[in-house]
């Protein structure tokens, strides 16, 4: 039987690779998204061009459902009929989630419930269900963080997102469905939303080469991440749903950074000093922080045989890379414009 996967969030980074990663495998993709008065399939736009969707064998569709309404999620599991369940969908912003928190526990806490809850109405327990949890769950505990590291949450996301982690352990205990946790740490691309911190730098120092802005502000400059590749890590959202049983596994590379380490590589692949073009403004922090994510993940290395290929140094120069082409400048070109750029910071206002 072709094996038949539903996905939510499919607009987003992780659903455009995780869609790209099961065509490829010869699934037959459902993407879900929300209704949005602005179109918002860049990410996708490529498949949609790929496939007919009037052919009634087309591999790949994408209809409108919703996770904060239940009749949308049973209407697509019905008509649908997936062996597999993505849920990638989620308010992903860390920081905004302090400012909409209601929402934010909506559709990241009460949002996977009322899948679950379908997928067991509508579809039975042979269905297999994966749930995006977070790295964010862990928030205060020391690293490294492993599958046994207690979760401390420090923002709505983050208590939103274990509130999911456990409802879908619990489904696994209690109704015997096949109920995955991949617990992943940061994961970037050339795909990731502007706002988040890596693609931020990247986006704006493509911007400062065009002489669009002269500078980039930052919030806290210490926390340190474990930044991976989104394309590698769907490819352990896969195998977690491949696995002989439903467990909960860790991604992450195992190697660490502060945000200063990120924004100072970006810079001097252009031969520039970052401190002559960041500045910290208050604006950009957070009422609490997650200090440091360090991820342990030998048990999906050792039981799914995954491991990341993208390092650290090659994930910043591809996010780069792709900015500046989109602005029309090859590396050396940038490189060249750079030498003409003035320091836009003044040592004065560093903090
Ligand atoms: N976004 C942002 N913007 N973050 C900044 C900035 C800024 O201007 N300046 C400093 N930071 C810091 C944040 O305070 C945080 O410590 C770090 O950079 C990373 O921020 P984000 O890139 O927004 O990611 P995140 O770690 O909060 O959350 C991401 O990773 C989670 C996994 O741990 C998101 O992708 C979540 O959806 C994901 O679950």
């Amino acid at each position: 039987m072709t094996a038949r996967a539903l996905i939510t969030g499919v607009v987003g980074q992780d659903g455009s690779y995780l869609a790209e990663h099961l065509l490829s495998k010869g699934y037959i993709v459902r993407g879900i998204t929300r209704r949005a008065s602005y179109p918002h399939t860049q990410r996708i736009d490529h498949l949609f061009a790929m496939y007919d969707d009037r052919d009634p064998e087309c591999p790949f569709r994408v209809t409108y459902a919703d996770l904060t309404d239940s009749s949308s999620l049973q209407n697509v599991l019905l008509d649908f009929q997936p062996t597999e369940v993505y849920n990638l969908a989620a308010q992903s912003h860390v920081g905004i989630s302090f400012d909409t928190g209601e929402s934010t526990l909506d559709i990241n806490a009460i949002g996977p419930f009322r899948l679950l809850d379908s997928i067991r109405r509508v579809c039975g327990p042979d269905v297999r269900f994966y749930q995006a949890s977070s790295s964010e769950m862990f928030g205060a505990s020391p690293p490294p963080q492993s599958e046994l590291t207690p979760f401390l949450p420090q923002s709505p996301y983050g208590a939103a997102k274990a509130a999911a982690y456990y409802l879908t352990r619990m489904h696994r205990v209690a109704y015997g469905m096949f109920a995955a946790n991949g617990i992943l740490f940061n994961h970037e691309s050339p795909r990731r939303g502007l706002n988040f911190v890596t693609r931020k730098i990247t986006y704006t120092i493509a911007r400062i080469i065009a002489g669009d802005v002269d500078r980039i502000e930052l919030g806290n400059l210490d926390a340190k991440r474990d930044w991976g590749f989104s394309g590698d890590y769907v490819d352990a959202i896969w195998r977690i749903l491949q696995h002989t049983e439903a467990d909960d596994f860790v991604v992450a590379t195992g190697e660490t950074h502060t945000v200063r380490e990120f924004v100072a590589h970006a810079f001097s692949i252009l031969g520039l000093d970052w401190e002559d073009f960041v500045s910290v403004t208050d604006r950009f922090k957070r009422p609490a922080e997650v200090p440091a994510l360090l991820g342990d993940a030998s048990k999906a290395r050792r039981l799914l045989g995954w491991q990341p290929k993208v390092g650290f140094a090659e994930l910043c120069q591809m996010m780069l890379e792709s900015d500046l082409a989109a602005r029309g400048h090859t590396l050396d070109e940038a490189r060249v414009q750079a030498k003409s750029l003035r320091p836009s910071v003044p040592r004065v206002r560093r903090k």
